[in-house]
């Protein structure tokens, strides 16, 4: 991100603070240059005794889409609002496409595409015009304004209800032309509050596609937040679990497995035509192999045996070695994999692991 870096004097960023003190508070905390194209430091929000952000260090790199997971009063759609200086911040600092968004909100908004979690539209226009309308603010107009439009409706899928009133439309509709609306200015990063609470699921599984594929092509960064837990896991390369305002673990979904989860790994492994009657003996040879720490026999017929290997991070050998066994036993093998640890599972034991309580509706 070669974006430049906002350096105005300190008497003009003295004369933009609204309050006495606040920006002076914040300037203790520095984010360095080369920070991805979201990064916080130490970014917190407080009103009045109740603390919505907490010291939050959050980095989001170019292509790749984060996933920002909590259960509701997290503090993600706090910490959303101050990424794009629609919110100030108590302490802490952002830097977001090279900007501080609350020192230069224009050019973060200019280059961020949003879509809000109570997305809004003008009820008697059409899903185009109100598309239009949002590139106009852009200094989009014209016929390049008119192509992108289609554009975004396409990639959207809107493409059929576009002339039609948004009062119409759905939610998930809505949802959708607010993730077209948040295209429209061709923004290097998406922020998307809650993208698909309000979609049905084969809608959800559309859009969480096209995600993939703006980041793939065009190298979008995305932010999502979201309270929904397979959502996440299906579509983010990496997820911050946050509650309380802090993050308390960030990574890939098996890097979280292996802060938070099982000490083991997993392997499933079928085999045809093995009825109860041989369950002991397969199991035997199973625990014979170098690396497996256990083995659960089926509980119902057809369902695989279960292997639990001494090593979490590397169970290829085992997996060789099971193939190797069932030929030598003359076992018919169906299936074998390694079972990814479930985010509901990492998520539960990451706030059980900070003391903290999953609410109600936290998951699904
Ligand atoms: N404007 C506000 N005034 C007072 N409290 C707020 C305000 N906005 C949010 N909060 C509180 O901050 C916490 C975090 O809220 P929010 O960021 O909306 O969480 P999330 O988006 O994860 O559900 C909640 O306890 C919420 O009630
Ligand atoms: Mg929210």
């Amino acid at each position: 991100m070669a974006a430049p870096t906002p350096s105005p004097s300190p008497a003009a960023g003295e004369r933009r603070v609204p309050r006495k003190g606040r920006l002076r508070q914040r300037e203790k905390v520095q984010i360095p240059e080369d920070v991805g194209p979201i990064a916080t430091r130490r970014l917190s929000k407080r009103y009045g005794d109740l603390v919505a952000v907490d010291n939050l260090d959050l980095d989001v790199r170019a292509g790749e889409i984060f996933g920002l997971l909590g259960q509701n009063g997290a503090g993600k759609t706090t910490t959303i609002l101050m990424l794009l200086g629609l919110t100030e911040p108590s302490a802490g600092v952002a830097r977001v496409v090279g900007f501080d968004p609350t020192r230069r909100p224009l050019e973060v908004k200019r280059r961020v595409g949003y879509l809000p979690d109570n997305v809004g539209f003008y009820d008697g226009m059409t899903g185009r015009e109100n598309l239009r309308y949002t590139a106009r603010l852009n200094g989009i107009t014209g016929p390049s304004a008119e192509a992108r439009i289609e554009a975004v409706l396409e990639q959207v899928g809107m493409t059929d209800r576009a002339d039609t009133r948004v009062d119409t439309y759905s939610r998930g509709m809505l949802q959708r032309l607010g993730i077209a609306d948040a295209l429209v200015k061709d923004p290097s990063v998406l922020i998307l509050d809650e993208p698909t609470t309000a979609i049905d699921p084969i809608g959800v599984i559309e859009i969480l596609d096209m995600l993939r594929t703006l980041v793939h092509e065009r190298g979008l960064a995305i932010l999502l937040s979201s309270h929904l837990l397979a959502q996440v896991q299906s579509v983010c390369d990496r997820v911050g679990i946050f509650a309380a305002g802090k993050l308390i673990g960030v990574g890939t979904v098996p890097e979280l497995a292996a802060q938070f989860g099982e000490e083991r790994g997993h392997i499933e492994v079928g085999f045809e035509g093995v009825d109860r009657s041989q369950y002991r003996a397969t199991t035997k040879t199973l625990r014979s192999i170098a690396g497996v720490s256990d083995v659960h026999e089926p509980a119902r017929a057809g369902e695989p045996f279960v292997l639990m290997t001494t090593e979490r991070d590397d169970t290829s050998a085992v997996r060789e070695a099971v193939l190797a066994a069932a030929a030598a036993k003359g076992l018919r093998l169906s299936s074998i994999r390694e079972v990814v640890p479930s985010l509901d599972d990492i998520y539960r034991r990451a706030l059980h692991a900070k003391g903290l309580a999953v609410t109600r509706g936290a998951a699904a």
